[in-house]
């Protein structure tokens, strides 16, 4: 099985990268195959609400850029884990640049994503980590995915690149996290 990791942050081996390897590594550890893409960063536009992935249904975005890409990746993977820094109480714009028009391209190609796992983490220096876990949420909702949960909501506190890893609460959640997926991977594929 695949596990595909969509880092938001800009920063590649930041905070919210530290807190998606964590849960990776630990599927690996349980026989997945994982990659984590950096769309933080990236120059991607938002969506132009041009309707035009619900007539051609091909499974991309007219506007040509890294979304396909990782609309591809998404279709492909099992589990997809989403994670955020939180900037201004919310997600970052390149992240939800790929949700909005993602999540067109999903629907209207059948729910590319649907049955599928899908997990939100969100990281901030002190507040708004729920906001973008339920903002990221609505995504797996609405495109019939499966959310599992864990011992707290998948918030993790930190600044510098790094700090996560001392959040020992955090650290333990995204264990039992993986742990959960792992347990709900098994029982879907049997
Ligand atoms: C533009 C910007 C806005 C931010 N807004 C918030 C915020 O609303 N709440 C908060 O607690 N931290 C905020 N932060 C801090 C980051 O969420 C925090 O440093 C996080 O660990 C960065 O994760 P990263 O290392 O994965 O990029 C903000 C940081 C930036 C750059």
């Amino acid at each position: 099985m695949k596990v595909l990791g969509i880092n938001g942050s800009p920063k590649k081996e930041g905070n919210t990268y530290l807190s998606i390897k964590t849960v990776t590594d630990s599927l690996e550890k349980g026989g997945f195959e994982s990659e984590i893409y950096h769309i933080g960063g990236k120059p991607i536009r938002g969506c132009v609400d041009c309707k035009k992935c619900q007539v051609n249904k091909d499974r991309r975005c007219v506007i040509d850029d890294h979304v396909n890409e990782l609309i591809e990746k998404a279709a492909a993977a099992d589990v997809i884990i989403i994670g955020s820094p939180v900037y201004f109480s919310n997600m970052t714009p390149e992240l939800k640049a790929f949700i909005d028009r993602g999540g067109r391209v999903f629907r209207a190609n059948d729910y590319l994503l649907k049955h599928k796992i899908g997990a939100s983490i969100a990281v901030a220096r002190r507040s708004g980590k729920n906001t973008v876990i339920s903002d990221i949420n609505y995504l797996f909702l609405i495109q019939q995915m499966i959310v599992p949960g864990s011992t707290y909501w998948n918030g993790l506190i930190g600044e510098k690149p790094g700090d996560v890893l001392r959040d020992d609460e955090g650290m333990k959640n995204l264990k039992s996290l993986a742990e959960n997926i792992l347990w709900l991977a098994s029982r879907i594929q049997s």
